[in-house]
This record gives structure tokens, sequence and C-alpha cells, in this order.
């Protein structure tokens, strides 16, 4: 209910002391930092009153900061906070609300952010002239076989519920057609009169249609796609959803977590699906890189260099014009 002054003064001290030192302030508005508060009385991201919470919190931000901050983040990675959030509770706050509840948070995130983005332009932009983008993580999905139209298709369907899920909305003003189909046919057989997946009126659409001046895209790793079908009676699941199952070489090397492989030619086939998809838009690259399981006193990060390497070739060789900045995962996240 009320302003931190505290809280903005260390981020005035910040902020300053980054352009002292040449380092250009890139902010993000929102990395799963919830105030406990607002999940306890309203449910978080279940409630569609977070979007003018969190209005009024990034219109502060924007009058505190926004003479020396040109880049806003609104959301990172809203795919892990809607999903490991509410769909399978592995991370906080830890509802299990399968095949429900990220739709429901993502719908509400995605319009947040929509609504950010207007706020801005509307009262921030002619005096400070930054720019309000959002970021978004996701793997690439190659099928198995490509000579199978199901095993494309499937890919397909991995990558438009994992990164169009977001991305479209904001850029084409609607969720990808393949998953309002999917979760929408399992959600009649599941005995629904209406879709899992929330929808957008029409004055939503154009509303949230166009509202990012770059795209954030983090990206660290691969699967293979191949077809899977589940049945509506094994419940309502994100996952089953997609009608799809994940697979990995066993030749990919995982020198980090246990799920990050190192395939740094998908990183090119996302950039160049961001590009055709999204219509080439302006892209950071922020986050890329890989966690660390060896445990070592000297310095031993040679897989490191091998895969940051791997992968930033694969950005240079890239067809994609339009990155134009790339941000290593990371110094302190992980730390
Ligand atoms: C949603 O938040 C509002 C406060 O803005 C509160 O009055 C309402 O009870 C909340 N709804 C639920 C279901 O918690």
């Amino acid at each position: 209910e009320q302003v931190n002054e505290k809280g903005i003064k260390f981020y005035n001290d910040t902020i300053n002391s980054l352009l002292e030192n040449k380092i250009i302030p890139i902010v993000t508005l929102y990395h799963w930092d919830l105030p406990q508060v607002l999940q306890e009385k309203y449910g978080g991201w279940q409630n569609i009153s977070m979007i003018s919470y969190f209005n009024d919190y990034a219109n502060l931000c924007f009058e505190k900061f926004g003479d020396r901050v040109k880049y806003w983040i609104t959301f990172n990675n809203p795919w892990a906070i809607a999903e490991e959030g509410y769909e399978t509770g592995e991370h906080a706050p830890g509802l299990k609300l399968s095949g429900v509840g990220a739709y429901k948070a993502a719908h509400h995130i995605i319009k947040t952010h929509a609504k950010v983005w207007h706020s801005y332009n509307k009262t921030w932009r002619s005096k400070q002239q930054g720019m309000v983008g959002i970021s978004l993580t996701s793997a690439w999905g190659e099928p198995v076989d490509l000579t199978s139209q199901k095993d494309i298709e499937a890919a397909e369907r991995y990558v438009q519920f994992y990164l169009g899920w977001f991305a479209n909305p904001i850029y084409s003003g609607d969720y990808p057609e393949v998953m309002k189909n999917y979760v929408g046919r399992k959600s009649a057989q599941q005995g629904l009169g209406t879709s899992r997946l929330p929808s957008f009126s029409v004055q939503e659409k154009s509303y949230i249609k166009g509202t990012s001046d770059f795209l954030g895209i983090s990206h660290f790793t691969t699967r293979y796609i191949i077809e899977k079908n589940y049945s509506a009676f094994q419940g309502p699941s994100y996952h089953t959803d997609r009608d799809l199952a994940e697979l990995v070489d066993p030749k990919w090397p995982d020198p980090g977590s246990k799920w990050l492989y190192s395939v740094p030619w998908g990183f090119r086939r996302l950039l160049n699906f961001v590009k055709t998809q999204y219509g080439n838009p302006l892209i950071y690259i922020t986050e890329n890189g890989v966690s660390e399981k060896l445990q070592c006193i000297q310095l031993c990060d040679e897989w490191r260099m091998d895969y940051l390497k791997g992968y930033i070739n694969e950005l240079l060789k890239g067809e994609v014009k339009m990155v134009k900045g790339y941000t290593v995962w990371s110094l302190l996240d992980k730390f």
C-alpha cells in the first residue's frame, strides 16, 4: 500500500553506479518475485487484479528510474512462472492446478504485459525515449523423423506451446491456432463446456498485438519430438494437451543441469523460427549459457567454453540480423 523509499534508494544507487561504470542497465520488472502477500490474499497470478497492481508498480519504476533506464523487460520467463508455479507446482507458489492454472496465469501475465507497454507508450515514452519488451524462454523442438509429417507437426506444436503461447498474442494478437485447437478439443473430450485455454476478446486482441519494442529470447537446449497421443481421460494437463513426447540424443553433452543438453544448432533454428513467425523483430538474447554440476577448486570450465563458443557461433552464422545484444547466463542467477 505504500512506496518503500529504502527500496527506491537501493535501486537508484545501483543504477547510478552502473552508469558511472559505463554499464547500461537492462531492467527486468518481474523475475518470479511476486510479493507473498499478493499470493496469500488474492491467489497471485490466478487473480485478474494483478494486472492493475503490477501496472501501478511498473509506472512507479518508470517514474523513479526511467530518466536513466532505457531498456525495460516486463516479465522474464513467463512460461516457467505459469508452468512451474501454477501447473506442476515445482516452484513458487507451488500450486498444482494441472491443465488450468498455467493457462490462467499466462493469460493474466500477457494482459499485464500489454497494459504496462501501453502505459509506457502513453505516459513515458515521449519524455524518456526507452523501450519496453518481454523476455521469453524457449527450447527448440526438432522432429525425430524429418520425413514424418506427424513428427514435423508435433515439433511445431512443442515450440508453439512453449514460445508461441506468449509470443503469438504479443506479435499476432492471439494464441497459436494449434494451441487453441488442441486444448479446445481435449477440454471438450473431458466434458467441459469451454476450453481450459482462456480466450481474448476482439478488443483485447488488438490491445495486446504489437506491445513489444523488442523481444528478449532466452535459450539453453533442444529436444527431439515425436507425436504421442494422450487420452483425454488421463485428466487435464498442459503436457498431455500437446500430444507429443520429448527425447534426447544420448550423445548430446549435458555438463550442467540434467535438462540442459548442449545442442548449438537448435539455437539457430529457434532464431529463424522467431524471425519468420513474428516478422523479424528486434531481438536481445537475454539468457544463454550453461549451469554447472562439476565441483572443482581450480578453474575447470572448458566445457562451458565449448558450450558458449558453439552457441555464439550458431548465432553469428545465422540468418537473423536483428539480434542486437547477447547476455550470458549468468554471473548472479543461480550463484
Ligand atoms: C482477487 O483480488 C481482489 C483484490 O483486488 C480480491 O478482492 C478478490 O477476493 C480476489 N479474488 C480471489 C478469488 O481471491
